[in-house]
């Protein structure tokens, strides 16, 4: 990149603290302002780093000379605060999962098309090399025809953040990791011909589930949790051979068997990766990721209404 990428980032949490420490020692990118509404936490973010700790969103977005928009509040807010940025004529990079529901998602989708600005999810996952091979792999056709595909992400992850088991912030299992699962079945082989999903719901939110998407000819079977530990595992198995990939959310190393011989499937990844793409693509005047298309978003936010409508679970700030 020829110079520093300027961001505001909205949210200044768990997430926000990883993600600026990852970026800011490549050099190519900077904070320049960030806003969250504790300001003492807010300032404990912004001082190491010299960053403008802003009064407001608005603040955050319009007293600093930025290229775009880094926002991660809670799931909750994600729509009023990214609306907020579009109106605003700014570039957003938004945290996964993008809006509540899809009809949000369409909003602001149609919304950042009108004012011409780049708007993605920061589906990380989809910036990095892993991922992106096996899709190929999977589109060549290398492993036949697909029998049959089991995908597991179930960690005991409710004390990750307090959001996390919290209705009103948008908590539970499937938006919270559900998401990774459902959006790489997804982007391997599409919006499935109907979704089974089944899930345990208590206290306002999905402890977990277990989803079933159905293809001509094979099932993408899904097992999602936050407070069991069954392990990540995404196990794709065709007529010809078959791939394996332990922690497929985390871009980790495949491993595909086709016949005899044995390949490893390798590459970047990262939250300095997904930085730098969309910093890429915003500076060759893209207004969407190729890597996270916008439909991909939108019909990812399709099926988690889907599993919500099936599991019969509806937020306090829905009713
Ligand atoms: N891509 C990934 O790898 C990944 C990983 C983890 C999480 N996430 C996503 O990232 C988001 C944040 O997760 P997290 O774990 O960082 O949560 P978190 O620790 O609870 O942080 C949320 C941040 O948002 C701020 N916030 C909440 N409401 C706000 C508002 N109305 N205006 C301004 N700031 C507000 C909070 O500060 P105040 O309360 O002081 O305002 C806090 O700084 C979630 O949507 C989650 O799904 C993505």
């Amino acid at each position: 990149m020829a110079q520093e990428f300027r961001w505001a980032f909205i949210g200044t949490g768990t997430l926000a603290k990883k993600v600026i420490t990852e970026i800011t020692a490549s050099g190519w990118h900077r904070v320049v302002s960030a806003y969250s509404r504790n300001r003492e936490n807010l300032v404990s973010f912004c001082e190491p780093y010299g960053i403008y700790a802003a009064r407001s969103v608005e603040d955050a977005v319009k007293t600093a000379d930025i290229d775009a928009v880094y926002i991660s509040v809670t799931n909750e807010v994600h729509y009023e605060v990214c609306r907020f940025c579009i109106e605003h004529g700014k570039n957003v990079l938004l945290e996964k999962p993008f809006t509540i529901n899809a009809r949000e998602t369409k909003e602001l989708q149609m919304l950042a098309k009108t004012k011409g600005v780049y708007l993605a999810e920061a589906m990380w996952t989809w910036y990095s090399d892993v991922p992106n091979k096996v899709r190929e792999i999977v589109l060549s056709g290398k492993l036949g025809r697909i029998k049959s595909v089991f995908m597991s992400y179930s960690k005991n992850s409710i004390g990750y953040a307090p959001r996390v088991s919290d209705p009103a912030k948008g908590g539970g299992a499937v938006l919270d990791i559900g998401i990774y699962p459902i959006a790489y079945a997804y982007r391997l082989f599409g919006y499935p011909k109907s979704i089974i999903c089944k899930g345990d719901v208590r206290e306002g939110i999905d402890y977990g589930e277990m989803i079933e998407f159905v293809y001509d000819g094979f099932t993408v079977k899904m097992d999602i949790s936050i407070i069991e530990s069954n392990g990540e595992a995404c196990v794709i198995e065709g007529e010809n051979g078959i791939l394996v990939n332990p922690g497929f959310h985390y871009a980790e190393p495949a491993v595909l068997k086709t016949g005899d011989e044995i390949k490893i499937i390798e590459g970047r990844k990262g939250y300095l990766q997904e930085f730098d793409t969309v910093a890429d693509e915003i500076r060759q005047g893209k207004t969407e990721s190729t890597f996270i298309p916008p439909e991909m978003t939108y019909d990812c936010m399709r099926i988690l209404d889907e599993c919500r409508k099936q599991m019969n679970l509806v937020y306090p700030f829905e009713v």
